[in-house]
């Protein structure tokens, strides 16, 4: 991992597997601080407290916290990183590491007060993690209901959304209740718009279960759900209260589903973070699959919060997307979209088509942007080294595509507000893009 800028020297030894000495040892507890941290039901859990992210993340970030346990006579291992992000009035925490579903319930007792809560899943996640969940949220006094969905994005619906409000007033759920969402990016968007609606807004608990949902979905507040029309037209921005990323869950996972979070993460590093970038080369393959060996993998937490960083430090300084600021959120989306489209949701996962349209976005850049050819090469190399695809296949409609955009995107004396990066790290707007610019860039794809 490259040096965390700005962390406490000792932290970031930590991180890098240095073995570091905090004195005497806890009382064994688990962790309570005077920043009112959540009790972590681990031995010797310490922590390290960080002003690490204001520099780089003024407007999301207060601190973090490091979370560590001693696992051998003077070795402290990172359990558990704490983020606080902060997005206009809202402020809430992020807890990332291995073993948090059986903390659940704890974490949130430190932010609401006893009542009931429906937790809303999947029918893949449920089986597996609903239980514990559940068995956490009684244990510290709350009272839960579970509804499930189909899974898919078939249930991101107003009628998924209508049922679910209806079945949590039949339970009895009121005002004081609050929504806890266990699953991807569906039920993230799902349960956080019943949040924002059920009795005109109750808190909402995040539970990303799909890379994905940890690093891109859950952070930001957009929630809702698709419209005949199109995806994602009808929603709320309602903030969570607190998000929950227990990496151990990670290990059930589809490697496609994985592998599609890892498209948003390089679009991360493209568009704000060379560092990460260079990082990613090294982190491909082998370390891939890192977090299913161990119990868990301090570098795979730390990839994620920095992404988490990144993700909520561009949705702090726009948080209604409405300055166009968090639109540089959707480098690659727009011809990645139009792919999604052209092969009806059905041939590319979302991240998949996102790959393709880095790939075709990053030759539109060498043209209008000045990025250099060995970096779209490495742009490339970098996707196809974490098996996302990055070539089209002959089969898919290009014309359909091209339908697709036209569709999506208002073209102006036959130009177009395009996103482009001049050089990695960075990403700005470009108003000299023309249709056909984006015609050569997926031709040859
Ligand atoms: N709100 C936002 O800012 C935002 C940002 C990006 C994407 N999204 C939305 O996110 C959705 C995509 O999210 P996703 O990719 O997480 O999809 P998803 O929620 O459909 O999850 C993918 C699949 O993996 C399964 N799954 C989830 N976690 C699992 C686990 N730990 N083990 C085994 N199986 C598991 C699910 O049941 C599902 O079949 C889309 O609807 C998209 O619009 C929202
Ligand atoms: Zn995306």
């Amino acid at each position: 991992m490259p040096p965390i800028k700005g962390m406490q020297a000792s932290a970031a030894a930590i991180l890098e597997g240095s073995p570091v000495d905090f004195g005497p040892a806890s009382d064994g507890g688990g962790g309570g601080d005077s920043s009112g941290m959540i009790y972590l039901h681990r031995m010797e859990a310490r922590f390290v407290n960080s002003e690490s992210l204001r520099e780089q993340a003024p407007n999301a970030f207060a601190s973090s916290t490091v979370f560590l346990f001693r696992s051998g006579k003077k070795q402290y291992r990172l359990a558990v990183i704490s983020i606080e992000v902060r997005i206009g009035q809202h402020s809430y925490r992020v807890l990332i590491g291995p073993g948090l579903l059986e903390t659940v319930g704890n974490a949130i007792k430190e932010k609401l007060s006893p009542s009931r809560c429906a937790i809303i899943s999947d029918t893949n996640v449920a089986p597996l993690f609903a239980e514990p969940v559940k068995k956490s949220l009684t244990s510290a006094g709350f009272d839960s209901v579970l509804i499930i969905v189909p899974a898919g994005e078939q249930s991101k619906t107003l009628e998924q959304t209508s049922t679910a409000c209806e079945q949590m007033l039949l339970e009895g759920l009121d005002r004081q209740s609050f929504v806890v969402g266990l699953g991807g990016g569906v039920i993230g968007d799902l349960s956080g718009f019943v949040a924002a609606i059920f009795q005109r807004g109750i808190p909402h608990v995040q539970i990303p279960t799909t890379l994905l949902a940890m690093v891109d979905s859950s952070i930001g507040g957009k929630t809702g759900v698709n419209a005949r029309a199109g995806k994602n037209l009808i929603g709320a921005i309602h903030q969570p209260v607190l998000v929950i990323d227990d990496v151990d869950i990670l290990k059930t996972l589809p490697s496609r589903e994985l592998r599609q979070g890892f498209a948003e993460i390089i679009k991360h590093a493209i568009i704000a973070d060379a560092e990460m970038f260079a990082h990613l080369t090294q982190f491909a393959g082998s370390k891939l699959d890192c977090f299913k060996q161990s119990s868990f993998c301090e570098e795979f937490v730390s990839l994620i919060r920095r992404n988490i960083e990144i993700k909520a430090n561009i949705v702090a300084k726009d948080e209604r997307d409405r300055t166009g600021e968090r639109a540089v959120l959707n480098f690659g989306h727009t011809i990645g979209h139009a792919i999604e489209r052209a092969g009806d949701y059905k041939t590319f996962l979302h991240g998949e088509a996102v790959s393709l349209g880095m790939v075709a976005t990053a030759s539109i850049s060498v043209k209008k942007a000045g990025l250099p050819e060995d970096e779209r090469n490495a742009i490339v190399d970098l996707l196809r080294k974490f098996g996302l695809p990055t070539k089209l296949p002959t089969n898919v409609p290009r014309q359909k595509m091209f339908d697709a955009l036209k569709f999506d995107k208002k073209f102006e004396h036959g130009r177009i507000r395009f996103l482009v990066t001049p050089k990695i790290g960075s990403a700005s707007l470009s108003g000299d893009v023309t249709m056909e610019d984006i015609r050569a860039a997926v031709e040859k794809l």
